[in-house]
Parts: structure tokens; sequence; C-alpha cells
């Protein structure tokens, strides 16, 4: 199966693009391997942020966004026509993310953007707050051919996801995925891949196992977890919650994630 996939997406990129793709595909394994001081390949990813716009205020995100300036001064689209161009710049690429920090679905040109990338057999990927995901727009995101999104779940418990999520309610954003991973279903489409993506932290880490839970009960492919990056001074305290741990699981959570393995098989190994 992951063969065919694979085999399907390079037969529908050499229609799409033709054989300099192939050929910049071959530099950049080349380039990995040997290392030389100038890269012999184009990108071939690249994470562009469409807005800074943003419906939620974090607590994670917030304080980073303050720091570069007032809303009025950081609060940008990205021009459709400026943004075509990146595309004239770099001409082999194969994935793009459609996020910085910013929520991409209040960019007003957001589909025709996805429709553009689309167009060119370039697959597209993009995290959300998912406080968005109405009928229309989760039926149009199938249709035009998006590959993976990514939907951040901070917490299980409402409490815990308000206070990180500021301005999201828990509820709303919990149907809008259940109904986005339900018109996927019914589409019969093999994509969008639907992933929870979780930013850890002290205010949730108690939380992972009831995340992974949630997330399997919402119909998910997959979870991922990133620790949270402290931007700012005010979230240095985090720093030092980590280094307790090192990049080990806390020992609390060990016997946790057996028992949830044990009961959701691979999907919570
Ligand atoms: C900045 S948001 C932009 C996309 C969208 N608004 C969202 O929330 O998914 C992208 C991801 O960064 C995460 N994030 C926020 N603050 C972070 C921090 N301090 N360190 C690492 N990731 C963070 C969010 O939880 C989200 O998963
Ligand atoms: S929804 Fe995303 S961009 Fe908006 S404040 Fe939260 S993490 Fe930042």
């Amino acid at each position: 199966m992951k063969i065919q996939k694979k085999m399907n997406r390079g037969l529908k990129l050499l229609h799409k693009r033709g054989f300099a793709t192939f050929r910049n595909t071959a530099l950049t394994r080349l380039s990995l391997k040997m290392k030389p001081a100038r890269c012999l390949n184009w990108p071939s990813f690249a994470q562009i942020e469409i807005t800074t716009y943003c419906n939620l205020r974090c607590s994670t995100c917030k304080e980073f966004t303050d720091q570069f300036g007032s809303e009025a001064e950081i609060l940008k689209h990205l021009d459709f026509g400026k943004f075509k161009k990146i595309f004239e710049r770099l001409p082999y690429l194969k994935r793009v993310r459609l996020n910085g920090v910013g929520e991409p679905l209040l960019h007003p040109e957001f589909l025709e953007m996805i429709q553009f990338v689309n167009s060119k057999g370039i697959e597209i990927e993009f995290f959300s707050n998912g406080t968005m995901f109405r009928e229309e727009v989760s039926q149009e995101l199938i249709k035009y051919g998006v590959n993976t999104i990514f939907f951040s779940i901070d917490g299980a418990e409402r409490d815990t996801f308000e206070r990180i999520r500021k301005g999201a309610k828990f509820d709303e954003v919990m149907q809008n995925i259940r109904r986005f991973v339900e018109l996927k279903k019914k589409s019969g489409l093999e994509t969008p891949d639907a992933v929870a993506i979780t930013t850890l932290s002290k205010d949730n880490i108690s939380e992972v196992p009831a995340i992974v839970e949630l997330v399997h009960s919402l119909g998910l492919k997959k979870m991922m977890i990133k620790r949270m990056i402290p931007w700012v001074e005010e979230l240095e305290g985090m720093q030092k919650f980590f280094d307790q741990f090192g990049y080990n699981m806390p020992e609390e959570f060990v016997e946790e994630q057996q028992e949830l393995k044990r009961r959701l098989g691979h999907w919570a190994g």
C-alpha cells in the first residue's frame, strides 16, 4: 500500500513537473550523502507564513508574537501575487507548509492558494487551530487536494485546552475535527491525512495519556508531540521544567503508556 502510494505520487509528479524534478531529488540525496560545501539541489520543501492574523491568543504563542510589535504593525496577510512569485523562484518544490505563526484559514484567499499549489503538483500541509472548520470549508479542503492537516490539540480536558488555547471552545473544535474526519471518510479519497499535534508544556504534560485517547477517539491518523519552545523570557521556566526529564518519558507515564498500548494497539506505541 505504501509503495503503491509512493508510486502514484511519483507518477503524478512526473506527469506535472517533468524529469527536472527527479533530477533535483537525486541531487538532494547526493547533497545529503556527500555534504558538499555548497548544496547541489534546489529546496524541495518550503514553509510559507501566509498570514500572521489569528483568532486565538494561546499562552504558548502570544508573548512571542507580542515582542515583534503592536498588532497593527505585525498583522498581515501575504499578497497572493507575492505568494505566486515564491513558486517561480523555487521551481522544484515538492511540498509546502502553508503556515507560520497565525491561523492559515484566516487568509481571505486561502482556498485559491491551495488550488494554485495543487495545480502545480506540489503537496500541501498546514497546521490549524481547528476553530474554522465549518462543513463547507472542510469539503473544499478535501476536494482541493491538501495532503496533511495538523490539528493543534493541547489538552484533553476542556479547562486545560481552553486555558492554553485562549479564545477557542473545546467542544466546538472537537466537533469540527470529528466532522472533518467523517467527511473525509465519506469522500472515499486518500487525503488529507488528519493528524494531531500537541505542544507539550508543564500545563498539559499530565494529560498526555488522555490526549492520546482523545485523538484516537476523534479518528485522527496519528499524533505528534513536540516540546514547547520558550521563545520569550516569560516562558523560560518551561525549559527548567523539561531539564528534569532529559529526553526520557517521565517515569509516572511509562506505565500508563504500556496500558494504552495494550488497549489501543500500535496506535499508542
Ligand atoms: C504557531 S501555530 C500556527 C498554526 C495554527 N494557528 C495552530 O495553532 O495550529 C503552529 C504550532 O505551533 C505551536 N506552538 C505555539 N507556541 C509554541 C511554542 N512556544 N513552542 C513550540 N510550538 C508552539 C502551536 O501549538 C501549533 O501546533
Ligand atoms: S492558534 Fe496558533 S497562531 Fe494562533 S495564537 Fe494559537 S498557536 Fe499562535
